[in-house]
């Protein structure tokens, strides 16, 4: 049996390659290949090839993110003071229906609904309910997954309700910066640990920390796909980042410390163990061979 995980089998250079373009493999993925098992063997963790998404794979998750972009649209548009996160989950609902889509995150390992919506210090998966009630100063997640045509996108957004206080709108504003940092380095050839440790430096400059045990993931043909995204890891560790992976990009930035605790009646939210305020802003992206493209915003 070969060690290495990437296959070392051998394909006739004049064959058809195995990526679905129709090229001959010589003039599609054989120097790709090459650069993998390259770095395979000197100890990198490489993308096996279901990860790898097709021009076809490609074309369908852009669709499907074309809706998620719009249904975060319209939830900018309502959002309001005095309004129940159960309303959102209705927005959110009817939209994604009316679109032809499904909500991804309803009936999930038993999530109840269809969308997470975390205020505060609430870090993620919060449950919508009619209980739950947005006043002046709040901040929060509204998380939103779309599945169209079995392709799946990803995106989350924060928004401010009223007077937040200065040091709060700060933590939104970096949070979101710390994705766009995340967005620059993404590199081919480089690896996820380039980029997460990249985010994780932007906050702790800013005296904030990072959530260490949920990440992000890889979208596409399924919900959660590998890799798993870590921005607490270091330069030169994790997966290599290589054309054709599709990952988000979604650091939870806790103004206080990064420790975290589940809701043990619900199972699913997710709370900054000081109480203090956390902020997530969520992008997909796919790597392409000069940088990445941004699915979802
Ligand atoms: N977008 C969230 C994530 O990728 C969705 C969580 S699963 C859910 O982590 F069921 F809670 F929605
Ligand atoms: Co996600």
């Amino acid at each position: 049996m070969s060690i290495l995980k990437f296959t070392t089998q051998k394909i006739d250079r004049n064959a058809p390659c195995w990526c679905g373009s129709g090229r001959k493999y010589k003039q599609c993925h054989e120097k790709f290949d090459d650069r993998l098992r390259k770095a395979e063997l000197e100890g990198h963790i490489v993308p096996p090839r279901r990860i790898l998404k097709s021009a076809k794979d490609i074309e369908g998750i852009r669709e499907s993110a074309k809706v998620n972009i719009a249904v975060l649209d319209e939830v900018a548009s309502r959002i309001k003071i005095g309004m129940s996160t159960e309303e959102i989950d209705r927005i959110v609902h009817d939209m994604t229906i009316r679109a032809g889509a499904i909500p991804a995150p309803l009936g999930y390992e038993g999530f109840p609904k269809s969308v997470c919506t975390s205020l505060n210090d609430e870090v993620c998966h919060g449950i919508p309910s009619e209980n739950v009630i947005l006043k002046d100063g709040d901040i929060i997640n509204v998380d939103v997954s779309t599945i169209l045509n079995g392709y799946y996108s990803d995106s989350s957004r924060m928004f401010m309700l009223g007077n937040v206080p200065e040091e709060t709108r700060r933590l939104v504003e970096v949070a979101k910066e710390c994705v766009e940092i995340g967005i620059k380095n993404v590199v081919p050839w480089k690896f996820l640990g380039d980029m997460g440790n990249a985010v994780h430096q932007h906050a702790l400059e800013n005296g904030y920390s990072i959530v260490r045990e949920i990440g992000g993931h890889g979208c596409g043909l399924e919900f959660h796909e590998d890799p798993w995204v870590s921005y607490t890891s270091l330069p030169g560790h994790e997966m290599m980042m290589v054309p054709g992976m599709c990952f988000t990009i979604e650091p939870m930035v806790n103004m206080g410390a990064a420790d975290i605790y589940e809701d043990a009646s619900n199972g699913w939210t997710i709370y900054t163990e000081d109480g203090k305020p956390s902020a997530q802003w969520e992008v997909q992206v796919l790597v392409t061979d000069d940088g990445c493209e941004v699915i979802t915003y």
